[in-house]
């Protein structure tokens, strides 16, 4: 069957078979199909969808395109996945937190996607730090330190590197069947036998309402299970973004102000709850799987293992002491409240389209990101305001896509005059 044959297939809603996704992936990963076909196949799947055969198919074909990592000699192997949201820092809060309670965390996270930011390119704010490791590197890391985390390579998911950085530009992001593939086959190819994920719902989310969000975590789910992975799905809530910072060097700032003890709660909350599951799926009592993670938290070894983390992977470790050394750009344009009231909405999408005019993620495959650049949000849901007080900063470099960050927010803030509830940020615990 030709390329243009397989596309005809999707287009016309019909299910792939394996020996096409192995066709089409097979050969894009190879650099025989080029990009242009790739991306309408893309958009044709947005539009049509895929059955849960075809996602899990697709899912192995992306996993088995590089290596798949045996990671069985190493002790209490946990991974952890979010679905993208703005200011979603909660891997680098939570992957040190769970190897401080002697858990391996071996990880493959991803970049920026759409208007939500993506751990690799935030830790890649702090100078040195290396998101490209061999596999021998790799499992000495996770055995030494009990951390490690990389991206995408030419050995490791080398299909949904490739797909990902597609998907970004071409508005075919928020599919059931391409966000469960890209993430599975991360999580199928790094090999850890436990796995949380966290599904965020809301306008900031891939997944706008509770039932897609739901479908979403069935079809994560099924295929970890039928991988014979420990899988977990917890649902949580990304109307607003989550915690004071979005922006890549920015939300490093703030992990590391979390990892310090000095945090937002809603952070802190959202880690404690993720690390709970791990702990659970990985036979902890309840109580030890509520005051172990804390412990570690609080005692100060989640942030030593997050500094011998960054270290290990070529980063300069005195960030980590000292986050005010991070690159945040010196243009500041502050936000204020319209009206005296209580903080009813802040809506994520607006402030991650707000990151993505500043420069802080792409338009283009490829494109250079500016790291430094981001939003900080001065008041949480419910919050009290007074006239004039400052709800946003915007930071950026020399006014640059000052303006469009400015249209994105346009509507983004609604204060109440009356008392606002905020909504729980943990919505529902999922299990098959
Ligand atoms: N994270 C991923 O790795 N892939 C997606 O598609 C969405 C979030």
């Amino acid at each position: 069957m030709t390329i243009p044959e397989i596309l005809e297939r999707k287009r016309d809603g019909h299910a792939h078979s394996k020996l096409e996704l192995e066709t089409l992936i097979g050969g894009y990963v190879a650099g025989c199909v080029p990009d242009y076909q790739i991306a309408a196949w893309l958009m044709a799947v947005y539009l049509n969808g895929m059955t849960p055969l075809e996602t899990a198919l697709l899912t192995q074909v992306m996993a088995e395109s590089g290596d798949t990592l045996d990671l069985s000699s190493l002790p209490s192997t946990v991974d952890k996945h979010s679905t993208g949201g703005v200011g979603d820092k909660t891997s680098l809060v939570l992957a040190p937190m769970l190897a401080a309670c002697g858990l391996t965390v071996a990880k493959m996270s991803g970049r920026g996607l759409a208007h939500t930011g993506g751990t690799i390119d935030k830790l890649e704010s702090i100078p040195g730090w290396n998101a490209q490791l061999g596999e021998d590197a790799f499992l000495k890391q996770a055995r030494e330190i009990g951390l490690v985390l990389v991206g995408q390579s030419k050995n490791l998911a080398p299909a949904d590197g490739l797909l990902y950085a597609l998907r970004d530009v071409t508005a075919t992001v928020p599919s059931v069947a391409l966000i469960a593939s890209s993430i599975m086959s991360k999580k199928l190819a790094s090999g850890s036998k436990t796995i949380v994920l966290d599904v965020k719902v809301g306008a900031g989310a891939f997944m706008k309402t509770i039932d897609d969000a739901r479908q979403l975590a069935r079809a994560m789910l099924e295929i970890g299970f039928n991988s014979g992975r420990n899988t977990r799905a917890v649902l949580t809530d990304m109307e607003t973004p989550l915690g004071r910072m979005a922006g890549n060097a920015l939300e490093v700032w703030e992990a590391l102000e979390t990892l310090h003890n000095r945090g937002e709660t809603d952070l802190r909350d959202l880690c404690l709850a993720l690390a709970e599951e791990a702990l659970l799926a990985e036979g902890f009592s309840p109580s030890d799987a509520l005051s172990v993670p804390r412990q570690a938290l609080e005692s100060g070894a989640a942030l030593a293992k997050f500094r011998a983390f960054v270290a290990a992977q070529g980063g300069d470790s005195s960030y980590v002491d000292d986050p005010t050394k991070l690159g945040i750009a010196a243009g500041r344009e502050v936000i204020t409240a319209s009206q005296d009231g209580f903080l009813e909405r802040l809506d994520a999408l607006s402030i991650g389209k707000a990151v993505l005019a500043l420069g802080g993620g792409r338009l283009q495959k490829g494109e250079l990101i500016d790291r430094s650049v981001g939003v900080e949000m001065h008041a949480k849901i419910g919050a009290a305001l007074k006239i004039g007080q400052s709800v946003l900063t915007l930071y950026h470099n020399a006014g640059r896509g000052l303006e469009e960050a400015r249209a994105a927010l346009v509507g983004a803030i609604g204060i109440s005059s009356q008392p606002v509830q905020p909504k729980p940020l943990i919505l529902e615990r999922i299990a098959l």
